[in-house]
């Protein structure tokens, strides 16, 4: 039984207009409606345009919101950016940070993802800084440089070890239906804890590429593997819930 409550992480990336958002949004909630608390975190980071209007519609629910990236500062000339405290403003509790969609795709290093990252803590919000290796890396046997390199380098030297979570998410994984084996996936899990030192124990480490109701099941039995970010799979509220399902025994 892990020791560490377990995450289960929406990333809408961009997808969902106003009213297919809310519906899904409104879908999840009804699944994971309960007379007892959830024994886990069920987390929904929807595209900042629907970030009120789920935030809404989560109200009295045991579902919680998250934002997709932030800015460095928290306020000031920076055309189509967000601060941290925009999102706190709009009722988000976590905060996607450091993903491969930013790294590769806009550029980010992870000196930039460690400053959101102190940005966001500060704001109040709990980080969920992403990690993980190329398929050119995995190929040339670099995965633990890579991995030690960008979690050393993407967290801020006073990181709140309390707002803190790793996804540890192979970027050959995202969206490809390939995955790593739950033992290669629990190798990396052990190393980021190493290169955390004393507080990774503590810090949740969780799992995202290519995480669906099928597969769920095998990382989450495993105690290393405190949870998952689930991309596509997040878009359909049956799929969904049937992840976060497979942790409501055992945690
Ligand atoms: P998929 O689940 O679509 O592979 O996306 C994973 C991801 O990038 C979550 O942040």
């Amino acid at each position: 039984m892990s020791k560490r409550r377990r995450l289960i992480v929406a990333n809408w990336k961009m997808y969902g207009r106003l009213t297919s958002g809310l519906v899904l949004a409104r879908d999840i909630a009804e699944l994971a409606q309960s007379d007892r608390p959830l024994p886990f975190d069920l987390v929904l980071c929807p595209p900042a345009t629907l970030t009120w209007a789920v935030g809404e519609a989560l109200q009295g629910t045991p579902v919680v919101l998250g934002g997709q990236d932030c800015h460095t500062a928290t306020h000031g000339a920076y055309t189509g950016d967000l601060s941290a405290a925009m999102f706190v403003d709009l009722g988000c509790r976590y905060i996607i940070l450091g993903h491969s969609e930013r790294r590769y795709g806009h550029g980010e290093s992870s000196e930039l993802v460690a400053q959101k990252v102190e940005a966001a803590q500060l704001a109040g919000l709990t980080t969920i800084v992403c990690v993980g290796e190329t398929a050119a890396d995995l190929q040339a046997g670099a995965t633990a440089e890579i991995i030690e390199k960008q979690v050393r380098e993407s967290l801020p030297k006073n990181v709140k070890t309390s707002n803190l979570v790793i996804a540890y998410e192979p970027v050959w994984a995202i969206g490809t239906g390939q995955q790593p084996s739950p033992e290669d996936v629990i190798v990396v899990h052990k190393l980021i804890r190493k290169v955390l030192g004393e507080i990774g124990e503590t810090v949740r480490v969780i799992y995202g590429g290519s995480v669906t109701p099928a597969n769920a099941g095998t990382l989450l039995r495993e105690d290393e593997i405190d949870g998952v970010l689930v991309g596509s799979a997040s878009l359909n509220a049956e799929g969904f819930w049937a992840i976060a399902a497979t942790c409501q025994q055992g945690s």
